[in-house]
């Protein structure tokens, strides 16, 4: 059965983005076969992130009927199917957000998993991830701002008609995690499902690189797959596969993109673990 996630927040840049890449890799590893979307389409990063700034067709291209979406699929990591969003401000004013809809019935056709990456914020074309996907992951900082406003995409997405699974902590600096995870999942009334470490080495960088450091040139950690995949996946996980980057090719549904080498020294996810609680979550099969 086909699986939904949008990963969404509230507030911007609290690490939707990277959580999607890496988590969308990780699926793909496990040798789901895994779509990610980039449904940001005002401030697109998935194709920074994965090297894919200069894919001549878009989701752009294709909210704006002018680009068929078997072109705007690009090969990422692991076999990981990429769709990204332009970063033009002239491709995002003509691309029709009505049409996101459209966009994902027709890749929830072709995969297992199908992960949304949601832009910060109420708006339009954040609403229908919200709406649409099995389940919605909050991606919240431990800051006040960050939980309000998590808060009111929890509200928003329950209130059109969507689903949330739990929460992720990420930039965690407090060693006892058990406090900040308590009031958290009081204030939010969802299950903190993860929590990840800030780490220094991407500190300082607020934006992904491109072509040099970046929030996914490092493999996840394997305490993410031991972690949230087997609520994701439903698969227990045994080992870790190492990340290779991939040649360029393409094929008639799938246009591959060059993949990027990557660097095995990733730490952002070391310490990321779901509480033992929350292996237990419910699944919302629709
Ligand atoms: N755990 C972490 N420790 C340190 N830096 C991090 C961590 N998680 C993400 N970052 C960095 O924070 C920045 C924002 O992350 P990201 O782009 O994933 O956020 P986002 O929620 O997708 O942002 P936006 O709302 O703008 O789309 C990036 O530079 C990323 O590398
Ligand atoms: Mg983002």
């Amino acid at each position: 059965m086909v699986k939904v996630y949008t990963i969404a927040s509230g507030k911007g840049g609290t690490g939707k983005t990277t959580v999607s890449v890496n988590l969308g890799t990780m699926l793909a590893q496990l040798g789901k076969e895994t779509y990610l979307m980039d449904a940001d389409i005002g401030m697109a990063n998935v194709g920074l992130v994965l090297g894919l700034q200069d894919a001549p067709v878009t989701l752009h291209e294709v909210l704006a009927g002018k680009g068929n979406i078997n072109d705007a699929i690009y090969e990422g990591p692991a076999g990981l199917k990429v769709i990204p969003s332009g970063i033009s401000l002239q491709g995002f004013q003509q691309a029709d957000p009505d049409r996101i809809r459209d966009v994902m019935g027709e890749l929830v056709k072709r995969c297992e998993f199908l992960l949304i990456d949601a832009p910060a914020g109420i708006s339009k074309d954040g609403v229908v991830p919200l709406a649409v996907a099995d389940e919605v992951i909050l991606i919240v900082n431990p800051e006040l701002s960050s939980i309000v406003d998590a808060l009111k995409t929890k509200i928003l997405t329950e209130v059109v008609g969507g689903h949330v699974l739990g929460s992720i902590i990420n930039r965690v600096d407090q060693d006892k995690t058990d406090i900040i995870t308590k009031k958290m999942e009081k204030v939010l009334g969802v299950k903190v499902i993860g929590i990840i470490r800030r780490t220094p080495m991407s500190a300082g960088h607020p934006l992904p690189r491109p072509r040099s450091s970046s929030s996914f040139q490092h493999p996840p950690h394997p305490r993410l797959s031991g972690g949230l995949l087997p609520i994701l996946s439903g698969l227990p996980i045994r080992k870790r596969r190492r990340l290779r980057s991939r040649k360029v090719s393409s094929t008639a549904s799938a246009r591959h993109f060059s993949g990027r080498k990557l660097n095995n020294n990733f730490n952002l996810f070391l310490v990321f673990r779901v509480h033992t609680a929350l292996l237990t979550a419910e699944t919302h099969d629709q």
